[in-house]
């Protein structure tokens, strides 16, 4: 039996943990070949200074030693798929080019691009909001995407045949309080990803994004509790996603089968965006 992605080629960043771990695996499970990479990586000298760089989750995870770059790819090539990690920092554009330089050279070619780093570990209302923060959160979850698109565009355009996902979020349809940053950065995901639909239809390119509202995540474990249980009861389900349902949605939005689709931001949420009362 053939699988929907054998024969393909998946690159997810912010692989580390989270939501782009479960996508990696996913992928590989429908037959992809993945690359791994996350600023964070288990055999980096410098680990500890790149966390502490990073902010209050990514210490945590490097002290309590829950980073799964490499790991992650020894489970896809169990699974008999070709697998490799790499450090890429997203928002460092010429890490990017180089890494994705290596991948062409290593793997042949770089058809998947999933668009998944992030950061979200802190929430603070204007008068309150660390300026360092507002900037990096930029730097990474939309300037991080751009580069990523940027650097895979002339693979993809040369091969004719490409499909990028980019992590949006309800922060960024609905707004989010205290989360300023990170809803701008979320909504300027969507114009992005519309876009880049429009200029990569010519060279079959897909280029759409999964609106996730809250996913069981080590990042959304270290939001505040009467916080989380607010945004729970928010759900249609009363409960919150798990990293596979988003993993679900974008190994169908990257198959054949989802070639007519661009443009979207497909929401994976629960209902935490419908009218509940
Ligand atoms: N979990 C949720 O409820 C939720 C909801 C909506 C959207 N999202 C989005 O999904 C994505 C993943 O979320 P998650 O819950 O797994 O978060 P997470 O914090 O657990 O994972 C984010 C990953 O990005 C990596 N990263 C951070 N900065 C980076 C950089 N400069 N370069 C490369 N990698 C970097 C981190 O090391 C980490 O591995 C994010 O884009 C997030 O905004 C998540």
């Amino acid at each position: 039996m053939t699988l929907p992605l054998e024969g393909k080629v998946a690159l997810v960043t912010g692989a580390s943990r989270g939501l782009g771990r479960a996508d990696a695996l996913k992928l590989a499970e429908a037959g992809a070949d993945v690359v791994v990479t996350d600023i964070l990586i288990e055999d980096d000298q410098n680990l500890e200074n790149t966390s502490e760089s990073l902010g209050p989750i990514a210490q945590i995870m490097t002290q309590t030693k829950q980073i799964y770059t490499k790991s992650t790819t020894e489970q896809i090539r169990e699974m008999g798929r070709k697998a490799a990690a790499f450090k890429m920092d997203v928002t460092d554009r010429s890490e990017v080019e180089t890494v994705m330089k290596q991948v062409k050279e290593q793997f042949g070619k770089i058809d998947i691009l999933i668009n998944n780093a992030g950061t979200l570990d802190h929430t603070a209302r204007i008068e309150d909001q660390n300026d360092g923060f507002w900037e990096r959160d930029l730097r990474v979850n939309l300037t991080g995407a751009y580069n990523c698109c940027k650097a895979v565009w002339p693979y993809m355009k040369e091969q004719n045949w490409g499909r990028i996902i980019n992590m949006a979020s309800v922060a960024g349809t609905l707004g989010g309080y205290g989360q300023a940053s990170y809803s701008t950065t979320k909504a300027g995901i969507l114009g992005l990803t519309k876009s880049l639909a429009l200029e990569g239809a010519r060279y079959n390119i897909t280029v759409n994004a999964i609106v996730p509202g809250i996913i069981k995540t080590e990042a959304f474990e270290f939001t505040n509790p009467s916080m989380r249980e607010r945004m729970i009861a928010r759900t249609a389900f009363k409960r919150p996603g798990e990293p596979e349902d988003i993993a679900n949605a974008i190994a169908f939005l990257v198959s054949e089968q989802a070639g007519y689709i661009t443009g979207a931001g497909l929401p994976v949420a629960g209902g935490i965006d419908l009218f509940t009362f």
